[in-house]
């Protein structure tokens, strides 16, 4: 482990867990998931480095309307945020390759806050991207990078003085409904008064509307669904067969949550040879992979409150797709 410094002098990056350590917790979840009664895995397994160019094509398509609505608030609101907070670091959560990152580091530049942007995200893959481009693109940034699980790694992120801490892009719908409220509480905790959360949340609209979101003409929503089972296969030494599943995504209105799953299109025998775990998956019988979960501004501003926090403002799109939540201690 330790602190690398990158491509630049400008750009550093440290793992908070080893890769065995991130292969025992992946042990733990996958054993644990797929021997329950209803079998799922965590989301967080979705984000290998194709994984991650899977997710980057989803936000490009034409039925994925979040990254745009997000962007478009972003556009019209990041100078006011800089300019009311001045703080002296970006922290990102969930950064990815941190595209929409950069209308907020414009602003904090245009602004004369501080120059420091401090991502943690579980894919090192994106992080090394987003630093390269970012560190080429602003000669004023420094980029403290961590490869992490924010579930578990959020305190051992250091920081220094006033903080925006963004969690863009709808992430926090993918946590299970009931991990929100602890999460949410965690990162109220370790904020400093002053200090802003930026919280980017999909909103309940149209069912139809939500549903091709995820399940796009294209068929990549459904390779970044199955993309999960090459992971598990290449890091436990499986033999899930990807042909013999098939993409499943519904709306749960009783958790307002786009719910995706894979289900077996025949009777699976497989097994993970490195964990000693053999699996028998009957037709028909789903793994849930995703939780996608919706909002309202008074469910989400609810939500915040209940952890801690008050809310200042909550920021939509013209088409009251997407919500910017701007939040406090
Ligand atoms: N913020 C970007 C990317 C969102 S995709 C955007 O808005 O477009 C979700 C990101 O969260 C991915 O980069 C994924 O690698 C990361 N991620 C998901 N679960 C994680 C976890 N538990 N810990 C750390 N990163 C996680
Ligand atoms: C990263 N996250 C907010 C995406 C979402 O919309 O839930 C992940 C995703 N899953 C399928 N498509 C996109």
């Amino acid at each position: 482990m330790g602190r690398e410094v990158m491509t630049a002098e400008r750009f550093t990056m440290e793992r908070l867990s080893d890769p065995a350590g991130f292969k025992a917790q992946m042990t733990r979840d996958v054993r644990r998931g797929l021997t329950a009664d209803k079998k799922s895995i965590p989301s967080i397994y979705f984000y290998d480095d194709h994984g991650s160019e899977l997710f980057e094509e989803i936000t490009l398509l034409p039925e994925y309307y979040l990254t745009r609505a997000e962007t478009e608030i972003l556009e019209a609101h990041a100078n006011g945020i800089m300019s009311s907070v001045q703080p002296d670091e970006l922290m990102e959560i969930g950064a990815g390759f941190a595209r929409k990152t950069r209308l907020l580091l414009s602003a904090m530049h245009a602004t004369g806050s501080g120059s420091r942007y401090v991502p943690i995200d579980v894919s090192d893959a994106a992080l090394k991207h987003a630093g390269d481009a970012l560190t080429t693109t602003y000669p004023w940034l420094t980029v403290d990078a961590y490869v992490g699980d924010f579930l578990l790694d959020l305190h051992r992120v250091p920081h220094q003085g006033r903080r925006v801490v963004a969690f863009l892009g709808s992430t926090i719908g993918n946590l299970p409904p009931d991990e929100r409220g602890s999460f949410l509480k965690e990162v109220a905790s370790s904020l400093n008064p002053g200090d802003v959360f930026l919280l980017g949340v999909d909103l309940v609209k149209d069912e139809q509307a939500m549903i091709s979101a995820y399940s796009d003409a294209q068929g990549i929503s459904a390779q970044f669904n199955k993309n999960v089972l090459t992971v598990i296969n290449r890091t436990l030494d499986g033999d899930l067969p990807l042909d013999a599943f098939e993409h499943e995504t519904r709306y749960n209105e009783a958790c307002s949550c786009m719910e995706q799953s894979l289900r077996a299109t025949r009777d699976i025998s497989a097994s993970l040879a490195a964990i000693d775990l053999h699996l028998e998956i009957a037709n028909g019988e789903s793994i849930h992979t995703e939780f996608s979960c919706k909002f309202t501004s008074d469910s989400i501003s609810q939500e915040l409150i209940d952890a801690g926090l008050s809310v200042s403002s909550v920021l939509t799109d013209r088409l009251d797709q997407f919500a910017l939540v701007v939040a406090a201690r």
